[in-house]
């Protein structure tokens, strides 16, 4: 039997915390929920309570993956507290997640090597550099018309996107499909991808290293569909793809080129408000509506 700490046996819906592991099913329970909160990936061979380590206390040489560091005093007022350690590199066994450099080096050579959409999609199908892949149940490419004039790029799929396979099938999505029919587009005259193809457990924000893995196949996506126009929603997708540092507050509204050596030109594009922040922050939908006249005017002229 396990003792879970307290604040775990309260999310696992086991309140006095004990896990039976002779009972598999409270095993994968508990595994799941695990999965669900983002710890998806282990750092050291095995666990630690971080809950019994102090602030005093020396961090477990071997959680830490380092030689042990000495204690570090930290009394109010002396400056900020230590910071926890920086996991360490997982080693590249067999089977284990590539290292960022050399993921996001395979998904270049593979990106280059699809001369078509479809090929893309293969090539992402295929790809084993994301570690996102091992939780999700689904590749989620791309949805729409890739000979659409428009091509909108989001964050990563949700759950119900993971379920059906497709990009903004959940809520957010219907938001979105209404606030493209404002503008007279649906899914025919648009083309909807994200910046990761897999699902982040418990829809966390990506992080840099899985953007960087996915990054060359958006990059070749966009090459090979080529809009005339590019709608970035919300401030992963905008500043990944802009390679700017503003959140979207200040970068919503404003057109900016998409360039790249590889395209004979440059693409106009456009930030806006994520749906899912609209659902929670409605106000901000006036703005939004801004942008997508904006872009119906864009389109019209180009
Ligand atoms: N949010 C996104 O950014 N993409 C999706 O596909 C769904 C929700």
């Amino acid at each position: 039997m396990i003792v879970l700490p307290r604040s775990i046996a309260a999310a696992t819906g086991k309140p006095d915390g004990k896990i039976h592991v002779s009972d598999p099913s409270e095993l994968l329970a508990l595994l799941r929920w695990h999965v669900e909160a983002g710890a998806d990936e282990a750092i050291a061979e095995t666990p630690t309570d971080w809950t019994s380590v102090t602030l005093r206390q020396p961090v477990p040489a071997q959680a830490a993956g380092r030689a042990a560091a000495p204690p570090r005093a930290f009394a109010p007022g002396a400056g900020a507290p230590p910071a926890r350690p920086a996991p360490a590199a997982p080693a590249l066994a067999q089977g284990a997640p590539l290292g960022v450099r050399e993921a996001e080096e395979g998904a270049r050579g593979l990106a280059a090597a699809a001369d078509s959409v479809e090929a893309l999609r293969a090539a992402v199908e295929a790809f084993e550099g994301c570690a996102l892949k091992r939780t999700a149940t689904s590749t989620v490419f791309a949805d729409g018309n890739p000979a659409a004039r428009v091509m909108i790029v989001g964050e990563a799929p949700g759950e119900d996107e993971d379920r059906q396979g497709k990009p903004f099938v959940g809520v957010s999505g219907r938001l979105l499909d209404r606030m493209l029919g404002f503008v007279g587009l649906d899914r025919s005259s648009v083309y909807i991808t994200n910046i990761l193809f897999w699902r982040p457990p418990g829809n966390r924000k990506p992080n840099p290293g899985e953007i960087q893995a996915c990054l060359p196949f958006v990059e070749r996506h966009i090459e090979l569909v080529s809009p005339a126009a590019l709608l970035f929603l919300g401030g992963t997708s905008a500043g990944t793809l802009l390679g700017r540092t503003e959140g979207i507050t200040r970068l919503r509204g404003r057109w900016f080129e998409y360039a790249r050596p590889s395209l004979p030109k440059e693409i106009p594009s456009l930030p806006t408000y994520h749906p899912a922040f609209l659902l929670r922050q409605p106000a901000q939908k006036r703005e939004t509506w801004r942008d997508l006249v904006s872009l119906r005017k864009r389109l019209d002229c180009l």
